[in-house]
C-alpha cells in the first residue's frame, strides 16, 4: 500500500485545516505540557486530533548515518556511574533528533530509492501463541513509521492455532496491510532447519526444552542466513523511519545496556553472509546455543574482546539508538533528566507523555508483556495514534496519510 504526501493546493477547505495544523504544530511546540482547556482548544481539538508525536521529515533516499558522529554523541566511553554526570542520555537523543542535516550523509556506495518496484527492507519478528496486543501495536508502529512503498514485515507466528484471523479483533483492521505490507507466516522449525546444510544433525544438539527467550535467540539467526534483512524482537515499538541505519554497509546489534555484548533485539544481517555463517556454524558446535553472549565469541575467537575487534562482524550499535531507556535503568541514573523524564520501563504504562525518546529509532521495552495499556498511558496515547492513522482519520508523523482513503476525506 503507497502512502502519498498530502497534496495543499486542491481547495480552500484544505488551506483552512492546514493553517490550522501549522497553528496546532506551532502551539504544541510552544506549550508541549501544557493541555489547554479553554473553548479555544475545544474546537481545535474538534477540527483536529491532538497530535501525540510532533511531525518529523523522512531521510533522503540513500541517506545513511554517519556513525563516527552517531558515536561520538551516543557511545560512551566509560561506563561508570560517575562518567554519567558528564556524559547525557539525553544530549544523544536530541543530537540525533535535531542533527539530522549533520549526521545524515549519502551512501557513497549505491543510491537506494524507494518505490514500490525497489527491493523492500524486510523486516521479521517472531510471535509465540495468539495474536494480542502487544503484537499488534508492534505491527502498527510499522506501518506507522516506515516507508510503506519498499518496507515488508514478516510475521512469524509459532504455536498459534488461529485460522481465521478476521476473528481476532487484534489484527483485524490491519489485515488491509497484508500482504503488501506485512505477512503473517508459519513458523515451522523442521523446514527452517531442512533447508540448508549448515544445520545438519540439529535434531540431536537442540535442546527440547528451551525456553521461548533462547528459542527466540536462534530464529533471528535462522531467518536472516535464509532471508536476510532486520529482525526485531516483538517487544519492540518502531520510533522512525528505519532506512538510515537498514542501508548501511555493517550489519550490526545493538551494545547490551553497559555491557561489552550484543543486545539482538535489533539485528540487522545479510542472508548468507560471512557474519551469520560464522554465528550458526559455531552455534552448530556448541549445542545450537544462541545467547546473545555468546555471540562475541563466535565472532572473534579470543578471551579479551575488545569493541574495535567485534564491529568488524557486526557492528555494535550504542545502545541509547534503538532502547533510549535502558542505560538510565541499570546505571539507576534517575537524576538524569530526558524526555520523557521516566524511569523505569512499567513508566510506559502509566505516564502521559506526549514526546517520547524523539531521535531515538525504537524503543525496546523489555518484556512487559502481562500489563494492559491504558488508555491515557504513553503507549494508550500511541496506540490511539495509529489506530487513527490506520482509520485514515490522522496523518502519521511524516504527515502521510493512508493512501486508500485520499478520495474519503476530500
Ligand atoms: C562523519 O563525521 C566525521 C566527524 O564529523 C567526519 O570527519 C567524517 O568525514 C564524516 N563522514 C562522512 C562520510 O561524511
Ligand atoms: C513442517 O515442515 C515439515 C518439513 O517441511 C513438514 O513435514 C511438516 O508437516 C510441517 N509441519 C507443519 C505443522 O506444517
Amino acid at each position: 500500500m503507497a502512502l502519498f504526501f498530502r497534496d495543499h493546493s486542491c481547495s480552500v477547505a484544505v488551506i483552512l485545516i492546514t493553517l490550522v495544523q501549522i497553528f496546532y504544530i506551532t502551539y504544541t511546540y510552544t506549550f508541549v505540557d501544557f493541555i489547554p482547556t479553554t473553548d479555544e482548544s475545544v474546537i481545535l481539538k474538534e477540527i483536529r486530533p491532538l497530535r501525540p508525536v510532533v511531525l518529523k521529515h523522512r531521510p533522503n533516499d540513500g541517506y545513511i548515518v554517519n556513525l563516527t558522529l552517531i558515536n561520538k554523541y551516543c557511545e560512551p566511553e566509560l561506563y561508570d556511574v560517575d562518567y554519567f554526570d558528564t556524559f547525557n542520555i539525553q544530549d544523544c537523543l536530541n543530537f540525533l533528533d535535531e542533527q539530522e542535516d549533520d549526521y545524515l550523509i549519502e551512501n557513497p556506495n549505491s543510491k537506494i530509492t524507494c518505490s514500490p518496484d525497489s527491493v523492500p527492507m524486510l523486516f521479521h519478528v517472531y510471535w509465540r501463541g495468539k495474536i494480542n496486543d502487544k503484537i499488534a501495536l508492534m505491527i502498527k508502529s510499522f506501518l506507522y513509521t516506515q516507508p510503506l512503498d519498499c518496507s515488508l514485515l514478516n510475521v512469524w507466528l509459532d504455536q498459534n492455532q488461529e485460522i481465521d484471523f478476521t476473528q481476532n479483533s487484534h489484527i483485524q483492521p490491519l489485515l488491509k496491510f497484508s500482504p503488501n505490507n506485512f505477512r503473517l507466516r508459519r513458523w515451522n522449525l523442521t523446514e527452517q532447519l531442512s533447508y540448508d546444510s549448515i544445520y545438519d544433525g540439529w535434531e540431536e544438539k537442540i535442546n527440547p526444552k528451551i525456553p521461548t527467550v533462547g528459542y527466540s535467540d536462534l530464529v533471528r539467526f535462522v531467518l536472516l542466513y535464509r532471508y536476510g534483512g532486520m529482525y526485531v524482537d516483538a517487544d519492540v515499538l518502531f520510533l522512525r523511519d528505519m532506512r538510515p541505519v537498514y542501508h548501511l554497509d555493517q550489519e550490526f546489534a545493538y551494545r547490551w545496556s553497559f555491557w561489552l555484548n550484543y543486545n539482538t533485539a535489533i539485528l540487522r544481517l545479510n542472508a548468507k553472509s560471512e557474519t551469520v555463517r560464522t554465528v550458526i556454524e559455531s552455534a552448530m558446535q556448541h549445542n545450537m546455543n544462541f545467547h546473545p553472549f555468546q555471540i562475541k565469541y563466535y565472532l572473534v575467537k579470543k578471551r579479551i574482546v575488545v569493541k574495535q575487534d567485534l564491529d568488524k562482524y557486526l557492528y555494535m550499535m550504542p545502545t541509547t539508538v534503538f532502547d533510549p531507556l535502558w542505560l538510565k535503568v541499570d546505571l539507576s541514573l534517575s537524576k538524569q533528566v530526558t524526555k520523557p523524564n521516566i524511569n523505569y520501563f512499567h513508566d510506559t504504562y502509566k505516564s502521559n507523555v506526549k514526546e517520547f525518546f524523539r531521535g531515538a529509532f525504537t524503543y525496546h521495552w523489555h518484556n512487559q508483556w502481562d500489563s494492559s495499556i491504558p488508555y491515557h498511558s504513553w503507549f494508550g496515547i500511541l496506540q490511539k495514534a495509529y489506530d487513527e492513522f490506520i482509520d485514515g482519520q490522522s496523518p502519521n508523523m511524516y504527515n502521510e496519510y493512508i493512501n486508500e482513503f485520499h478520495e474519503d476525506i476530500f
